[in-house]
């Protein structure tokens, strides 16, 4: 399955708010796939996620990849597939997804950070300050037929190129000894630890909080 998409071209393309019911499904179908949760929590997260497209500074890219006879392919295939004018033919399926937009007060995410900041010592005049500015990367997924061939590199930065926040911020489920490809992109593009083992409201996994300087300069990552 994986070697199709090896061969595949690659185009990362804006994700554009007014097309949204061109690309959602298939960008919510990637997330569930990348992050291995289980078919049907599609359900809650397209609403979630049109609920984000609302927000003041949303944006989002997409990895789309031309796929040959994909009504041949498995099932799945036909799930990321995206229909023209978004898509450049009709062989081609959205294979990755990043969205984010800028933080603010009355967000659950900015307030559980917030809290999270307080707890860890943080005076409120600091937490607010260092929240002042900034964009949330919220999500930031590859289907797993097309990792590890640079496209989360990429979505990311098509994603913050343009920003004008002082700093990008994120949360990541905490891995043993950060041996995933998501820590692996974070730590090689210059992110930093602003909270670790932290416990939203809700979720018993811990994550992690990190955070950069914008502009990203993908120049001097470490590859
Ligand atoms: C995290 C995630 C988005 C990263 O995307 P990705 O495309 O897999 O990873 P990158 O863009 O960092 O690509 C790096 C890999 O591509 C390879 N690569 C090939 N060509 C490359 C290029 N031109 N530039 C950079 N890397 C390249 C690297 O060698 C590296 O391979 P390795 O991991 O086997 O060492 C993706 O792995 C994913 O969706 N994971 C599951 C969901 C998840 O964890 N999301 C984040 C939650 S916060």
């Amino acid at each position: 399955m994986s070697s199709r998409l090896d061969a595949a071209p690659i185009r990362i393309a804006a994700l554009p708010a007014d097309f949204s019911h061109l690309w959602l499904d298939p960008a919510v179908h990637t997330y569930i796939t990348a992050m291995h949760y289980p078919r049907g929590s599609e359900n809650h997260r397209v609403p979630l996620w049109r609920d984000h497209i609302a927000r003041p500074g949303w944006s989002a890219y997409g990895a789309f990849a031309t796929l040959s006879r994909l009504e041949a392919l498995r099932p799945t295939y036909s799930r990321l597939r995206v229909r023209p004018p978004l898509a450049h033919s009709d062989t081609e399926a959205l294979v990755g997804v990043a969205y984010g937009y800028r933080g603010a007060p009355d967000q659950w995410w900015h307030r559980q950070l917030y809290s999270g900041l307080l707890r860890a010592g943080r005076r409120p005049d600091e937490a607010r300050e260092f929240l002042r500015d900034y964009f949330e990367l919220t999500e930031l997924h590859v289907h797993p037929a097309g990792q590890g061939r640079g496209v989360g590199e990429q979505l990311l930065s098509a994603l913050l190129a343009d920003r004008t926040e002082a700093k990008v911020l994120l949360s990541t489920p905490e891995v043993p000894a950060e041996d995933n490809r998501a820590w692996g992109l974070y730590r090689r593009l210059g992110f930093e630890d602003v909270l670790r083992q932290f416990n939203f409201v809700g979720d018993a996994r811990p994550f992690a909080f990190l955070g950069r300087p914008l502009p990203l300069d993908t120049t001097t990552a470490q590859h």
